[in-house]
């Protein structure tokens, strides 16, 4: 037995033993995704947080993700293998700072994407995530204005789909800024039949090359569907092990990062690995935790938002 395949054993045993579920999200590494019961976007995952039986959530994702398991399921251990494990959009929104823009815009009704702290979900009227922005924002009653925070390339994207004006909070995502627009027009030019699909945390000038946008699992559906044999793919190159398996006859093409780097791997995602994976089922630290009256403000948006979501 090679040491991953023990390492992978021995999870499994733990999980058996803490009665414990793996939740993971498309942009872990292929062997974490490869031992998860679960594997999804942020809504499903979400859904799955609060619908699970087991006692253990082990979140391999980012934190807010985690924190969001907890606040949906506060009875059970909520476990993040690497506690550093952040998002620049959750980073890019401090909740003081966030407070002090809202108090502009006493009126508007607040939706936050579901990439920010605890702190600021309390501060909202609803959250949304990738998978259905669009369709919540609609739900907004017209005569009321909207703000968006915290990633502006979403916000842009939601506003240009519902038609609404939104009023946005300057946040973005480290990795989906990050792909080279260069790259894929060479790239389209190397595969004419190429369908582009993107996430829509990428910048505008990149969406509009796009044939498809949507969350993870929407691109990872899209592959499926679509008639195209070939893929560009704009969003965190994780997915793409989903989408090998789903579509292993298809060719899918990740775009680098400008000058091209590697940074179009999410490095916050990225910090977790089987090892520490492990070392939190061994250990049951380090677990999320978190003060019950914030829980409290943050889980009504939440639950708005499982409530209003298809
Ligand atoms: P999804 O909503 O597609 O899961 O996206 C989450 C995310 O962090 C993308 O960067
Ligand atoms: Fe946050 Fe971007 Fe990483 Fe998603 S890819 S978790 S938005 S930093």
């Amino acid at each position: 037995m090679t040491a991953d395949h023990a390492l992978a054993a021995s999870i499994e045993q733990l999980k058996r033993e803490r009665n414990a579920v793996i939740l993971a999200h498309y942009y872990q590494e292929p062997d974490i995704q490869d031992i998860a019961d679960f594997i999804g976007d942020s809504l499903e995952l979400s859904r799955k947080a609060a619908s699970t039986s087991a006692d253990v959530i082990v979140f391999c994702g980012v934190h807010f993700m985690a924190e969001t398991a907890k606040i949906l399921s506060p009875e059970k251990t909520v476990l993040l293998p690497d506690l550093d494990a952040g998002c620049s959009l959750a980073d890019d929104c401090p909740a003081d700072e966030f407070a002090a823009f809202r108090s502009n815009y006493p009126d508007h009704f607040v939706v936050s994407y579901i990439n920010c702290t605890a702190a600021v979900k309390a501060q909202s009227d609803l959250i949304c995530t990738s998978s259905n922005a669009v369709d919540l924002v609609k739900q907004i009653p017209e005569d009321r204005p909207v703000l968006f925070a915290p990633d502006q390339n979403l916000g842009r994207w939601v506003q240009r789909q519902s038609g609404r004006e939104l009023t946005l909070w300057p946040g973005r995502c480290i990795v989906h800024e990050t792909f080279n627009e260069d790259a894929v027009l060479q790239l389209q030019l190397e595969h004419p039949e190429a369908e582009v699909i993107a996430h829509p945390e990428c910048q505008q000038h990149l969406l509009d090359l796009a044939d498809f946008i949507g969350s993870t699992s929407k691109l990872l559906g899209y592959t499926e569907t679509s008639s195209s044999n070939t893929f560009i793919v704009l969003t965190e190159p994780g997915i793409l092990h989903q989408m090998k398996q789903r579509v292993p006859h298809k060719t899918l093409i990740d775009v680098p990062g400008v000058d091209g780097c590697s940074c179009n791997a999410c490095p916050y995602m990225r910090l977790n690995t089987l090892q520490k994976l492990h070392h939190c089922l061994e250990t049951m630290q380090p677990a999320i935790e978190m003060e019950e009256s914030l829980r409290l403000r943050a889980l009504e948006p939440i639950q708005k938002m499982l409530e209003l979501s298809l």
